[in-house]
């Protein structure tokens, strides 16, 4: 199962300013296109409940797995599920629905928890020319993952994708 992680960072490192903030009111369109492209090949996303609250609907042409203690109601079970599920768990249940990858899309607490489960074996890091001073990090607590740069996407003159693969 290939498990990667997909954001998008301020140049000074935050992935938003305030919990409530959606992605897109500060990313360019052509990470817009990059994330769709990239997370409707794995078909699958998964994403913790505040950030699903800040987009607000499921991803067109893909399941999303929301991480919540909470009952979310109104949404189609086809195409919206919540999980409390460790890592592991989550991902034999992914490979048993016949899924071969899976985005790893935030925020800051469902990023923390893959990296560190040490399930995830790529990074897309989108780093948009925006700064931000204060905000959310990547990452809410220590990282121990050994990365190496793979390549670098010029998806425009303003915008790169960072590729990343997990060593361990
Ligand atoms: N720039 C980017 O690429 C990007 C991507 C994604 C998100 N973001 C931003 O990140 C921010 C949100 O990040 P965040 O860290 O505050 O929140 P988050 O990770 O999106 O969601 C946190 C919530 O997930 C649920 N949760 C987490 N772990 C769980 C577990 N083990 N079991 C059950 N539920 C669990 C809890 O929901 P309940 O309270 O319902 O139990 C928790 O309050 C937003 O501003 C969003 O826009 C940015």
């Amino acid at each position: 199962m290939h498990v990667f992680l997909i954001a998008a960072l301020s140049a000074d490192g935050f992935i938003a300013k305030t919990v409530d903030q959606i992605s897109t009111r500060w990313t360019s369109k052509e990470d817009a296109a990059f994330f769709a492209q990239k997370t409707k090949e794995a078909g699958v996303v998964v994403m913790g409940r505040t950030t699903f609250e800040t987009i607000g609907r499921p991803l067109p042409d893909r399941k999303t797995f929301v991480y919540t203690t909470r009952e979310l109601l109104g949404f189609p079970p086809e195409l919206v599920e919540a999980t409390q599920l460790p890592p592991a768990e989550l991902l034999a249940k992914l490979e048993a629905e016949g899924y071969t990858q899976v985005a790893i899309c935030g925020g800051s607490q469902v990023y923390t928890k893959w990296m560190q489960s040490g399930l995830i074996d790529k990074i897309y890091l989108t780093i948009e020319p925006v700064f931000f001073g204060t905000g959310i990090r990547l990452f809410t607590e220590e990282i121990t993952n050994t990365i190496r740069l793979k390549e670098r996407h010029l998806l425009s003159d303003q915008t790169t994708v960072l590729e990343y693969e997990v060593l361990r």
